[in-house]
């Protein structure tokens, strides 16, 4: 029962790709604040980055449905028939992130074929979009959790 934060393409370059559009925290920070988040709420996050879009579809491929899955896919967001379909196949929990507000940029990043795979996406404040979402599958987590923890309770009861 893991939060996995996956990375796009390009976003190894947080921190100097175009500043004043992604900010100036590298992925390096992002992720180490992510990662300490989760401890603070004892709830492993993992946290991968990758250029190659079929190392992500493996890595989705390989999630459990009862991990969370956080995601900025970057520009495959627009692109990629592959990574909605990886991620339905999963059945895993989702949020897709994105520091920038897609909508109100360029009309191409205006259509996201990855959010019909996941439950909700927060878009536009910078990386906040994932502290945020991480909260929530914190807490999402943590219900799952609690959940399991009854129904084995239950099971007990009735042995
Ligand atoms: C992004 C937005 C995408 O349109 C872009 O291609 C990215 C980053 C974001 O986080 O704002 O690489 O996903």
């Amino acid at each position: 029962m893991k939060i996995y934060v996956f990375h796009g393409v390009n976003l190894n370059l947080l921190g100097r790709r175009e500043p004043e559009i992604y900010g100036r925290t590298s992925l390096a920070e992002l992720n180490a604040r992510l990662e300490a988040m989760g401890r603070e709420n004892g709830i492993e996050v993992e946290c991968r980055q990758t250029n190659y879009e079929g190392e992500m579809v493996s890595w989705i491929g390989e999630l459990k449905p009862s991990d969370f899955l956080i995601i900025n896919p970057g520009a495959w967001t627009h692109s990629s028939y592959a990574l909605y379909d990886a991620i339905k196949g999963v059945n895993v929990p989702a949020l897709e992130v994105h520091l920038s507000n897609i909508y109100a940029r360029e009309g191409f990043r205006s259509r996201s074929l990855i959010a019909g795979a996941c439950l909700g996406q927060i878009s536009g404040l910078g990386t906040d979009s994932y502290l945020l979402a991480l909260a929530y599958a914190l807490e999402f987590q943590k219900y799952r959790q609690e959940k399991n923890l009854q129904q084995g309770v239950e099971e007990n009861k009735n042995s």
